[in-house]
């Protein structure tokens, strides 16, 4: 499918890897002009040669830093068609062992890290005819998984987010949605079943195994899999999507919402 992109201007935040990184590749081979955001300025400079991207290094947990990316886009461009904000992430904890800090720490990682970056393109949104949002929740959006309990409100809050955000700006032409992804084999999930093989005396493969088995499809997702639905989402393909948060998980979440 021909996405309608070419030459549109994109900006993909979390892109050096994972679903993020996807995301960018697949909008570059649509022929958009694609920037790629991430703290670790080698790894993004890496991924951002492959696929001819520039590249502009940045944490968007520092309001700072996210006031510096927007100069320096603006130094080159006027109007943003597709924003991509692929950052976010789940902590694993019982709720008693949890201190305000780990609460404030994921509530600036998958909420107000991704609200600042759309705050400040508004002013280049607005330039661009029918811009694009795509953001990402989880499956743990729609069914909060056991031990997460703080990643599980803040992605249950990413609905409510997309979902006015979208009413507030759908007026002016931006669509907002967002993508669910379930269990995708990202630098994220490599970490931590490393992690649990050497905590359970196991190999990382194992692990992966034994957490594909409450999967439906059987196996975990691929950032490129994932990638295609953000892909089209941030295409005028998806002209009549609006406010929705979309899963791309295999069918872990099993609600009828
Ligand atoms: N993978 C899954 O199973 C899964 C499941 C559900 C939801 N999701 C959601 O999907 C999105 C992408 O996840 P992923 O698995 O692709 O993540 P990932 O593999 O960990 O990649 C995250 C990317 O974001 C960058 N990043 C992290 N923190 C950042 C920050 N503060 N500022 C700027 N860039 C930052 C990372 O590079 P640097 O470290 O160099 O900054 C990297 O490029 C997230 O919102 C996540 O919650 C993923």
């Amino acid at each position: 499918m021909d996405l309608r992109i070419k030459g549109d201007l994109a900006l993909v935040v979390g892109a050096s890897d994972g679903i993020g990184a996807a995301t960018a590749k697949l909008l570059a081979e649509e022929g958009a002009r694609v920037t790629v955001v991430s703290r670790n300025a080698a790894d993004l400079a890496e991924a951002a040669a492959a696929i001819g991207a520039r590249a502009i290094a940045a944490d968007i947990t520092d309001p700072a830093a996210v006031e510096a990316l927007h100069r320096a886009w603006s130094a080159q461009d006027d109007r943003l068609d597709i924003l991509v904000v692929a950052v976010g992430g789940s902590h694993r904890s019982a709720f008693e062992h949890l201190t305000d800090e780990d609460w404030r720490a994921n509530w600036e990682f998958n909420i107000l890290s991704t609200v600042r970056v759309v705050r400040a393109f508004l002013p280049q949104l607005r330039k661009a005819p029918g811009a694009r949002v795509v953001l990402f929740g989880a499956a743990s959006s729609r069914m909060p998984y056991p031990e997460q309990i703080v990643s599980n409100v803040h992605k249950a809050g990413h609905l409510a987010l997309v979902k006015t955000l979208s009413a507030e700006l759908i007026g002016e032409g931006i669509r907002v949605n967002a993508v669910l992804p379930g269990r995708t084999v990202t630098r994220l999930w490599r970490r931590r079943a490393e992690a649990m093989a050497q905590q359970e005396g196991t190999t990382p493969e194992a692990v992966l195994a034994r957490f594909a088995k409450d999967i439906p499809l059987g196996r975990f997702g691929t950032a490129e899999e994932v990638a295609d639905l953000a892909g089209f989402l941030a295409s005028p393909r998806s002209a009549y999507i609006v406010g929705q948060s979309i899963a791309a998980d295999g069918g872990i979440a099993r609600g009828l919402l």
